[in-house]
């Protein structure tokens, strides 16, 4: 197979990573990819903003899959332009992407299909949306409607916290869609699921780190690492969560006439009453898929073009017995200012060690160097048996690398690795 993957991420090295070790791949090309996506495949630069570019590209290389990686070709309806070309891929389509694509959407699907997730209001005029967290006091969380590139919401302690936000919203925006909606408490996770129409195939679960600092501290970033499986995500919530969450979903878009096909990453808080949906984003979550893919032991290209083809009944997921830790390595300055172009060392000696994987994201090569270019820069993980050896791992790894204009959190897997050693302390 001749394969085209969109993006430029960690989460596109690791997809490149996992693809690059299939049987059935002739060539892979990567638009526009990172230095480490090109040790997997050829990196090309077809513009994602001109769908017709892209169609010419695989008319001419031949393609027989697209993969898209980010969001945002997706809800602006490049799996559409594709399918109507007569060009295989796997993503959903824009009318599915909705449910990344608009957060009150996803809002309306939820309330056809029963789906538990946090009470909640939408508003497009400001003195009403002001009135409405007013009445309902703080916490409360204030989401603009589209993609905001992860800064699109406020969870507000404060009614004044809640009303800034609003402020600057419809500031940036006048006449905004706002989705106002109860905080919800508990522990959240991220769990992966294959949907081709009704058919819904579970990959797996991680948990991401949002904020910059250890101990969940200071402001929130795309994710600072990430670890698989979550504890937290026991058997019987991940049953709850397909049967109450992701089948109903999958189920009412079939219904609609708009059937989502794809992978579904769907954000979980998992409180007292048990699972309820966050969110539903229309791709791998990053750094989720760096862990994700380590652990899996199908052929990804077979689970990728069976949902394309509409075939994922057919298919299975086996995952390897192992656990996975991911810690981003960041220009210190993320998520503000940084300065690009410092000389990162030693990565290869790095990637070397025991159970270690390291994928690129921010960077550049500079003949045989490579070059921070960006904020997230690299996810250094690692597996091993269980959750401590992985972090164990992932951290001698983290250690070897040299590049002294680098941060990284040191707590990535903290929270899984508590959870476990409560388990075993109360047998
Ligand atoms: P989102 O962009 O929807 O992923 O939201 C970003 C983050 O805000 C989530 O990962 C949660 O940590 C938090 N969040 C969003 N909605 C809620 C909610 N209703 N209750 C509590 N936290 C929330
Ligand atoms: N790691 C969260 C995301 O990809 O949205």
């Amino acid at each position: 197979m001749r394969v085209l993957l969109i993006g430029n991420g960690g989460r596109e090295h690791a997809l490149a990573h996992a693809i690059a070790k299939s049987p059935r791949l002739t060539q892979l090309f990567i638009s526009p990819g990172n230095p480490g996506t090109a040790t997997l495949g050829k990196n090309v630069l077809v513009s994602v903003g001109e769908p017709a570019a892209i169609v010419e590209f695989c008319r001419k290389e031949a393609i027989d899959l697209v993969v898209v990686g980010p969001e945002a070709p997706l809800v602006d309806g490049l799996a559409d332009v594709l399918t109507e070309a007569g060009i295989r891929v796997f993503g959903p389509s824009k009318a599915a992407a909705q449910l990344e694509g608009s957060k009150d959407f996803t809002k309306s699907i939820c309330d056809a299909a029963k789906v538990p997730t946090a009470a909640y209001a939408t508003f497009t005029d400001e003195a009403a949306a002001v009135a409405y967290v007013k009445t309902k006091g703080a916490p409360i969380v204030v989401k603009y409607d589209g993609l905001m590139a992860g800064k699109g919401v406020t969870v507000a302690m404060t009614v004044a916290e809640a009303e800034g936000a609003l402020r600057s919203l419809y500031a940036n925006e006048k006449g905004a869609k706002i989705v106002i909606e109860e905080m919800l408490t508990g522990e959240e996770a991220s769990f992966f699921c294959f949907v081709d129409g009704e058919t819904v195939l579970p990959l797996g679960s991680a948990q991401d780190h949002k904020r910059v600092f250890d101990n969940d501290e200071g402001p929130n970033t795309g994710g600072m690492g990430a670890y698989s499986p979550a504890p937290v995500m026991t058997n019987e919530v991940e049953a709850r969560t397909l049967a109450e969450i992701v089948c109903p979903t999958a189920r009412e878009m079939v219904r609609r006439g708009t059937p989502y096909r794809g992978i579904l990453f769907v954000g979980l808080m998992i409180g007292d009453q048990g699972p309820k949906l966050i969110e539903y984003n229309c791709r791998f979550g990053d750094p989720e898929c760096q862990v994700l893919m380590l652990r899996l032991e199908t052929d990804l290209l077979d689970l990728l073009d069976g949902v394309a083809r509409g075939e994922l009944a057919k298919l299975s997921v086996v995952l390897k017995p192992v656990s996975a830790v991911g810690v981003v390595m960041a220009t210190k300055g993320y998520p503000g200012d940084y300065d690009k172009g410092s000389v990162i060392r030693n990565l290869d000696e790095a990637g070397t060690l025991p159970g270690a994987t390291i994928f690129h994201a921010g960077t550049r090569s500079d003949g045989s160097r490579i070059l921070a270019n960006g904020g997230r820069v690299l996810t250094v993980c690692a597996t091993g048996k269980d959750l401590f050896e992985a972090r164990e791992r992932a951290y001698a790894a983290v250690a070897a690398i040299r590049w002294p204009e680098g941060f990284n959190r040191t707590d990535i897997a903290a929270r899984g690795i508590a959870r476990l050693k409560k388990e075993s302390t109360h047998g």
